[in-house]
């Protein structure tokens, strides 16, 4: 089905009062102009996964732009992450969890990650560290992780 059509009978549940809001899961900014452009309802989120390998800015600011939440799933699970140095360092420095700096990193971008955890303790640093603002400084040196290549 074409994304429009589709986006179309959502917006029916929506006009029919079965949906508060409406939501689009793993698109591209190419997919997401064509809900703007085709649709009379605005998607209220993007969820996506992202996190410092794969930050999404385009995507990021696009929505930002335009008023729409970015949600971040998968913001913890990428191979190797938590295990990178730079997250390490700065974790040490503010008494976070490296992932709690990425948790930081998201809500200083204005981004609500969805972390998911088995354990209640990761679940409460998680939840805190999304109190957390990260400054310019330790922004730029989580931006150098971008890895264009990364793919799950
Ligand atoms: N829309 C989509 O297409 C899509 C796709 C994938 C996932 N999701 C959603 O995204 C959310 C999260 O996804 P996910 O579970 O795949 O990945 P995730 O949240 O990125 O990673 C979960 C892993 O991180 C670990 N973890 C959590 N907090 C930690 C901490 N403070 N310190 C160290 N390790 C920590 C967890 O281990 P412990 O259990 O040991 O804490 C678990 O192994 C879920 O709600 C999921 O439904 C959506």
């Amino acid at each position: 089905m074409p994304l429009a059509r589709a986006w179309e009978n959502l917006e029916t549940l929506y006009e029919q009062g079965l949906a508060h809001t409406l939501g689009a899961c793993n698109v591209s900014t190419a997919q997401l102009e064509t809900v703007l452009a085709t649709g009379t309802v605005r998607p209220a989120l993007v969820q996506v996964e992202r996190h410092p390998y794969q930050p999404q800015s385009d995507l990021v600011t696009f929505c930002h732009d335009r008023g729409i939440r970015v949600v971040a799933h998968s913001p913890l699970s990428a191979p190797g992450l938590l295990d990178e140095p730079v997250l390490s360092d700065i974790a040490q420095s503010r008494g976070l969890s490296p992932a709690g700096v990425v948790v930081a990193w998201n809500a200083t971008q204005g981004v609500v990650p969805i972390p998911s955890s088995t354990k209640s303790a990761h679940v409460v640093s998680n939840l805190a560290a999304a109190g957390e603002r990260l400054s310019e400084a330790e922004m730029a040196r989580i931006d150098a992780l971008r890895d264009p290549t990364f793919e799950r």
